[in-house]
């Protein structure tokens, strides 16, 4: 353990949180070198949605190493970059009746919500963004500005500009009309708020603290981005790829985004990829004018293609369907037993218990060390920390998930 504390920069954050070094992982579980075991309710932040190591991603990883398949491309052709754009036309868009080129750019999420970003800036000439309050959409100065939470803008140390923050669907906002709100800036000639290129947000504020937003609300954000000529950018990174239920978080909703923004678990594997989709209009970019070395992760285009057969072969929408309810029924009764007061927000495989009406914020660390003491690796969101968030990947079992219920029981019980 010493090495990370001595050689490793202070920027380290969740090691802090889970201090053992992990040796290996499978499925729901993570191993480390003391050979202890822990049940993952984290999986990556949602990069893991169809668990760690996935045998067919495995295999086709294993498969492409030993034949000395290309490991970097740049840009330039290769097959497994074929069979990834293709996998991901025939078996997610054309289904779903989405028309969408694809941008592949630098592996992280926030790099795919830079080019979103620039792009929607580009194609209508304007500056300004509506971002969302509660939003997370990234690290990176242009991602970083559609952010909310305030300990992160802080670490930029500079100006966040042409960003304008409205108000999302929740807290003291959710008693506003904040879509007549939101029009009547837009309207107002002397709103004092310049007319943005796009509006970002997330579908289900995931870092946000699992904030749901109504399906009603997403209609009638698509409705005014329509009305007053403004792009949709939709951040799928976190609540994409099967975690709400469907492929992408917003087919809930019944509407199309102008633009997609897909990370995470778009690998299969864990593996860094990141993409941008586009409505084919909209793919106004001249040759290499977003570039990067590493826009083509060949191992992430393997696996991804694996993932998206797992989605399929597996059939996600089911089994999130299943375990959703479950999760949500026996959350509520674990709320009903240990204190009424606690808030239940989720969708799909994300879920929150919301301790801020306890009105004691130390509370919920204690009860994510006792949850870590118990072999369970769970993370808070949300404003100051005070959201319990459940993200255990789409393919974990019907008991695991009660092993896990049980010890953030058992945990916030000990903690109380
Ligand atoms: C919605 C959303 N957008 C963007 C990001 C940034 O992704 P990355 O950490 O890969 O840069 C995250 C990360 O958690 C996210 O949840």
């Amino acid at each position: 353990m010493d090495v990370f504390q001595q050689y490793e920069s202070e920027v380290r954050s969740y090691c802090r949180a889970f201090p053992k070094v992990f040796t290996k992982a499978k499925g729901a579980h993570i191993h480390c070198e003391d050979g202890t075991r822990y049940l993952d309710f984290f999986a990556g932040a949602g990069a893991l949605n169809y668990g760690h190591n996935p045998d067919l991603v495995k295999q086709r990883l294993i498969e492409y190493l030993q034949q000395d398949g290309i490991l970097h491309g740049l840009d330039m052709y290769t097959d497994a970059k074929g069979h990834f754009l293709k996998s991901l036309q025939e078996r997610i868009l054309i289904p779903r009746k989405l028309d969408y080129r694809v941008q592949f750019c630098g592996p992280t999420g926030t790099n795919a919500v830079e080019a979103a970003l620039k792009i929607a800036r580009k194609v209508k000439g304007r500056r300004n963004i509506f971002a969302f309050q509660g939003g997370y959409h990234g690290m990176t100065l242009g991602a970083l500005a559609c952010t909310g939470n305030a300990y992160n803008r802080k670490g930029a140390s500079t100006a966040l500009p042409d960003v304008t923050f409205m108000p999302y669907p929740f807290g003291a906002m959710k008693d506003i009309d904040t879509i007549a709100y939101i029009d009547a800036v837009l309207s107002d000639t002397s709103s004092g708020v310049d007319k943005p290129a796009a509006m970002v947000l997330e579908t289900i504020q995931a870092e946000g603290g699992v904030v749901v937003a109504p399906v009603e609300w997403l209609q009638k954000i698509r409705a005014l981005c329509d009305k007053h000529d403004i792009l949709m950018i939709v951040d799928d990174i976190q609540v994409g790829c099967g975690r709400s239920g469907g492929f992408f978080s917003f087919e809930r909703a019944g509407i199309v985004p102008d633009i997609v923004t897909l990370s995470k678990s778009i690998s299969g594997s864990g593996l860094p990829l990141a993409i941008v989709l586009l409505k084919p209009e909209l793919d106004k970019w001249l040759p290499g004018e977003h570039n990067g070395t590493f826009r083509g992760n060949q191992l992430a285009f393997v696996s991804g293609v694996a993932g998206i057969e797992l989605f399929e072969q597996l059939n996600i929408p089911k089994q999130v369907e299943e375990k959703s309810a479950f999760v949500g029924c026996e959350l509520a009764a674990i709320i009903e037993r240990v204190d009424p007061r606690m808030e239940l927000r989720g969708l799909g495989l994300i879920w929150g218990v919301d301790l801020s009406p306890l009105k004691n914020e130390k509370l919920i660390d204690v009860i994510t060390e006792n949850c870590f003491d118990a072999g369970l690796i769970i993370e808070n969101a949300g404003r100051k920390g005070q959201v319990l968030k459940l993200l255990p990947p789409l393919t974990v079992t019907m008991d695991e998930l009660s092993l896990g219920l049980e010890i953030i029981e058992r945990s916030m019980k000990k903690a109380l």
